[in-house]
């Protein structure tokens, strides 16, 4: 495993722990509102403050941008993390959250860890050797149809009248003509479940850069396609994301090509 993963995957599985340490006692964790229906508890920012403690330890030069914490330092290493992936689902007990970091070299996604606590589920990707979930190999699903494939998916859950009736026109047509939408509620998670085949596809509208980082490389090193809602590169930049096997992807994109407006576009 390269060095940096392995920090990684480290400061995961740490993170995980502490979030673990702290599911009996839902009812003591502070919580602040960022905004409608975004919500940030203490776990959050102390998994964040964990992590990067850990790497720090091994790398003190590095850079950070974190969800909670923002960006930090200046280095051509970046590491990107989401300390807790499905804030709302782990307040309410809903036992589907994750740790996700990515870290980026000059601008390019070269390692990815995702941690799923409740399960001990570690995903790992490194650019050009592929990917793992738990030391085993993963490849994108071969599903080929959309009439067979399962899809994931998140709402647009903050006030958003840009995307909320376009996004309800597509989510219509998925439920039609697949074989089942899922909404687990951690973006992360369902990125890993993407580049693991348990999942054809997936697109959701808005995401955040921590959201996405270490689950698109990991589709990416499984044989699958990440775009923007357009079929661009720009979902970087836009948290607009399309993902799945090759034929699901092509596919999906063709399905919400007629809902979107111009603002979605780009
Ligand atoms: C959220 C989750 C959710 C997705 C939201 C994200 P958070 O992340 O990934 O599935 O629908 O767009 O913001 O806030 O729990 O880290
Ligand atoms: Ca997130
Ligand atoms: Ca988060």
């Amino acid at each position: 495993m390269h060095p940096l993963l392995n920090i990684g995957v480290r400061a995961a599985r740490r993170a995980g722990d502490l979030i673990i340490r702290h599911i009996n006692q839902l009812d003591a964790i502070k919580v602040d509102t960022k905004g409608r229906n975004d919500f940030v508890s203490e776990v959050d920012r102390m998994a964040e403050d964990d992590i990067i403690q850990t790497v720090r330890r091994s790398y003190p030069d590095h850079a950070f941008l974190a969800e909670e914490s923002g960006a930090s330092g200046d280095a051509e290493f970046v590491w990107i993390i989401d300390p807790l992936d499905g804030t709302t689902n782990f307040l309410h007990g809903f036992p589907v959250f994750a740790v996700s970091i990515a870290v980026m070299h000059r601008g390019r996604l070269e390692h990815g860890v995702i941690y799923d606590p409740m399960r001990q589920e570690l995903f790992t990707c490194s650019r050009g050797t592929g990917a793992t979930v738990d030391g085993r190999k993963m490849r994108v699903s071969d599903t080929r149809h959309l009439a067979t494939s399962l899809i994931g998916t998140g709402f647009p859950f903050k006030e958003d009248p840009e995307s909320i009736d376009p996004y309800m026109g597509m989510l219509r047509d998925v439920i039609c003509q697949t074989a089942g939408a899922r909404r687990p509620g951690a973006a992360a998670l369902d990125l890993a479940y993407v580049a693991a085949g348990r999942l054809d596809g997936f697109w959701e509208i808005g995401l955040n850069i921590w959201d996405i980082a270490a689950g698109a490389l990991m589709i990416q090193e499984c044989g699958g396609i990440v775009t923007d809602l357009g079929g661009r590169d720009g979902w970087q930049q836009s948290g607009n994301v399309v993902a799945g096997n090759p034929r699901i992807h092509e596919a999906l994109l063709k399905l919400i090509e007629p809902h979107l407006t111009p603002g979605l576009r780009r």
